[in-house]
């Protein structure tokens, strides 16, 4: 009974559902090429070591060259009887090169085969990543360069707060989308180690050269245990929680941007690009995009749940569970690398109402704080100050106008420390323009802030 590659203690054959069930071909045959790169590496260290010929060695490394180039031109039938993808190249070696295919597993298990897909794969990923969040923070800066001087409201509790630069709001996610890129950074250090040597657990007697194929495939180092080079997981679990914070900040992002398009806030609008429009109502334009990024983020923190859970019972060294390691993290790269995507065309695309955002700031309390400071300055304790300027709040209210509206006069019967510059100070462009301590959101601190990111992407 040998028809499977491990057939040989096998007497009868595997039942349909059960061979089904633990096949992962059906989801990992993105892998493929990176399968064909690790067992060329293999197969040349080989030969290298003189483990097999150097004849068989590069007859082998044809034959995996010919899979390759059926595999680029579509020519590759993926078979569930195989497998997985490691079974499955296998195959199609032995219809290139015959029993000579055979060598080819020699001082390699799939445990440690697999691992190195997954490392491979894994940075080719963190690539595209970094390179994507690049470009979004490139955008976001493109995009607050022109709106340092715009004035919005700035909220606590979704409450109108103290008026702000729409550069800095902006600036905030650009700070969050720098310090992804830094974790994602980071991540590479972790999945750029190679297993490949570490066989099924307890390496091999066969002379092999790890640090041959370490370089052959580009990694930074090899695994320095065996066993934990085949049951690592946790570069994974690092991208799918650097992930869970990328789609976070993302989310977030997006309930802002819906919130701003929507009728009651009007501060921007999407370009119809990034909309959608309804079955039924003729006037609708819906930001379909933003909140699909907001729901995805649900799935992406349901990959790292599941993978914690998956990883926290298992004993060393490979078992059967670590297959489970590839769907969610396959899913969890589409989706964020898609949703980088959508959200630079989205922010590229944006439409912002300046003249809506600077008035909402000016038919609001939010320059309440700028009074208190204002008689706080002038030696009144900020307590009192605060007092004082709540109770005229609460007059303000019940009369039906804003700070900006109470005359002189009255002022002065409030306190004789103010004088007609109040009115200036009350301006949100004012206030906004005097912010200037460290991080703040005046002009002169945003500009820095743009200038600093500028230096930091080199744009
Ligand atoms: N499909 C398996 C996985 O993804 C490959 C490794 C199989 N190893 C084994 N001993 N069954 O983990």
């Amino acid at each position: 009974m040998v028809e499977k590659l491990w057939g040989g203690r096998f007497e009868a054959s595997l039942d349909k559902q059960t061979e089904e069930f633990g096949a992962s071909i059906k989801f990992e045959q993105r892998l493929a090429p990176f399968d064909l790169k690790g067992s060329l590496a293999h197969v040349k260290m080989l030969g290298e070591t003189g483990i097999i010929t150097t004849e068989e060695s590069q007859k082998i490394a044809e034959g995996l060259k010919k899979v390759e180039e059926k595999l680029l031109n579509g020519q590759i039938e993926f078979k569930m009887e195989n497998e997985d993808i490691h079974m499955n190249m296998e195959s199609y070696l032995h219809q290139e090169i015959g029993p000579l295919a055979g060598k080819l597993h020699t001082a390699r298990s799939r445990n440690d085969q697999v691992a190195t897909d997954m490392h491979l794969y894994l940075k080719s990923i963190l690539e595209a990543v970094l390179e994507a969040l690049k470009g979004l923070r490139e955008t976001i800066v493109k995009l607050a360069v022109n709106q340092i001087d715009t004035i919005m409201p700035g909220y606590t509790h979704l409450q109108h707060a103290q008026p702000i630069s729409f550069g800095q709001h902006l600036m905030a996610y650009y700070q969050m989308l720098t310090r992804d890129f830094e974790r994602f950074e980071f991540n590479v250090k972790h999945t750029d180690m190679n297993p490949l040597g570490a066989a099924a657990l307890a390496g091999t007697t066969f002379p092999i050269d790890r640090m041959l194929t370490t370089k052959l495939l580009g990694f930074e180092k090899a695994y320095d245990n065996s066993m934990d080079a085949v049951s690592d997981r946790d570069f994974i679990l690092e991208f799918l929680s650097n992930a869970s914070l990328l789609m976070m900040h993302l989310s977030r992002f997006c309930e802002e941007l819906l919130l701003w398009s929507s009728h009651e806030f009007k501060f921007v609008s999407l370009s119809d690009a990034y909309s959608t429009g309804s079955s039924i109502m003729p006037q609708k334009k819906n930001p379909d995009m933003a909140e699909l990024i907001r729901g995805k983020t649900g799935r992406v923190y349901g990959n790292l749940t599941a993978l914690l859970t998956v990883m926290k019972g298992l004993p060393l060294a490979y078992n059967k569970d670590l297959q489970e390691d590839k769907e969610g993290m396959f899913d969890s790269a589409d989706t964020i690398i898609t949703s980088l995507t959508v959200m630079n065309g989205m922010l590229s695309t944006l439409t912002v109402n300046r003249v809506n955002m600077e008035k909402s700031t000016e038919q609001d309390f939010s320059n309440a704080t700028e009074l208190a400071d204002y008689l706080a300055a002038k030696g009144l304790p900020f307590r009192k100050a605060h007092e004082l300027v709540g109770l005229l709040v609460l007059d303000c209210i019940k009369k039906g106008i804003y700070l900006q509206d109470v005359n002189l006069q009255d002022y002065q019967m409030l306190s004789p420390l103010i004088n007609e510059d109040v009115y200036e100070v009350l301006k949100s462009r004012t206030a906004v323009s005097r912010r200037n301590s460290l991080g703040g959101t005046g002009f002169e601190s945003v500009k820095k802030l743009i200038e600093e990111a500028k230096k930091e992407l080199q744009i």
